[in-house]
């Protein structure tokens, strides 16, 4: 009677073990570390950022586009899920390292100083961060965030963008995507970004690097580019950083089972 139960438990001790094995997909355990959450390295110097297929994203001529592998094989299933239900989901932007989103940001900050050179710096500042984040505050630095589809707010208010969105809100969460950049003002979330639907998060990897930046990040860190004096007036950790979806921010681990 004991051996058979023995035998038993040892079985059933396998068999978790074996489930266990096939639905927790490992990622390659890259650790954490200052220059990844910055955006402070060449892609090539972290294994785990993988080329996206051409065929899950928008061609422009010499765009290369890069995601951590995790949030690469979550994006292909989802994309293979979403075509089942006649939706397409195309990258239209993925990693961004430091000077990549700093060619943004300075493009833009250029722009709204020469259309109005009386602006301060902290003005220009907050008016491009209704959408777009200074350098080393990027959750696309991370490679576990990208852009779906288009980047037009409008895009996604009627017609097929209306659909990819509500496809997206609906089933996202199974593959292990939230958005981080809900709209503001309904509870989710009150700072920050404006609404984003077309930013989606891959939060395995991505709520560690998030808690990394909390705990070991500070203003000091955000430098190097026009107005980075003003990003502690700006509050850029907390109100924006920091300010996201709660669905995001208190992401379970038990949606990793798909
Ligand atoms: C995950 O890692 C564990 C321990 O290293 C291993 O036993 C398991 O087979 C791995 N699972 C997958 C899906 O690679
Ligand atoms: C697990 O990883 C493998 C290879 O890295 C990939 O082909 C597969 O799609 C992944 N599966 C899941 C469930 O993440
Ligand atoms: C994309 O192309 C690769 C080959 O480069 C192919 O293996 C894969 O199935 C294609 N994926 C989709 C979603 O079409
Ligand atoms: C699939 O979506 C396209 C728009 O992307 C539409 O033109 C077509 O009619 C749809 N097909 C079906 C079967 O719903
Ligand atoms: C950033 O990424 C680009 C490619 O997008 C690369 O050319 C550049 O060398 C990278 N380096 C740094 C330090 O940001
Ligand atoms: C913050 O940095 C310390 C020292 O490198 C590290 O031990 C700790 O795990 C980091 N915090 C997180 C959330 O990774």
């Amino acid at each position: 009677m004991m051996q058979k139960q023995l035998v038993f438990f040892v079985l059933l001790a396998f068999l978790i073990q074996i489930s266990f094995a096939f639905t927790q997909n490992n990622s390659t355990q890259e650790p954490i570390k200052k220059d990844w959450v910055l955006g402070m390295y060449e892609p090539q110097d972290f294994s785990a950022f993988k080329n996206v297929p051409q065929n899950l994203t928008y061609q422009e001529p010499g765009k290369l586009y890069m995601l951590h592998q995790d949030a690469l094989h979550a994006f292909e299933r989802m994309h293979i899920e979403a075509k089942k239900d006649n939706i397409t989901l195309i990258l239209i932007s993925a990693l961004r390292n430091f000077s990549y989103q700093k060619r943004i940001w300075q493009t833009k900050f250029q722009q709204l100083k020469n259309g109005d050179p009386l602006k301060t710096d902290e003005q220009i500042a907050l008016e491009i961060m209704k959408y777009s984040a200074m350098p080393t505050t990027s959750r696309h630095h991370w490679g576990t965030d990208m852009d779906i589809n288009s980047v037009e707010p409008e895009y996604f208010e009627s017609g097929q963008g209306l659909i990819e969105y509500n496809w997206l809100k609906k089933n996202a969460k199974r593959f292990g995507f939230c958005q981080p950049y809900s709209p503001k003002n309904d509870g989710s979330r009150d700072r920050g970004y404006n609404l984003e639907q077309w930013h989606w998060s891959y939060m395995p990897i991505s709520q560690q690097l998030l808690q990394y930046y909390k705990d070991n990040i500070s203003y000091d860190d955000i430098q190097g580019f026009s107005g980075s004096q003003d990003a502690s007036k700006i509050r850029s950790i907390q109100d924006y950083v920091l300010s996201i979806n709660k669905e995001c921010l208190n992401w379970k681990q038990s949606h990793e089972s798909y």
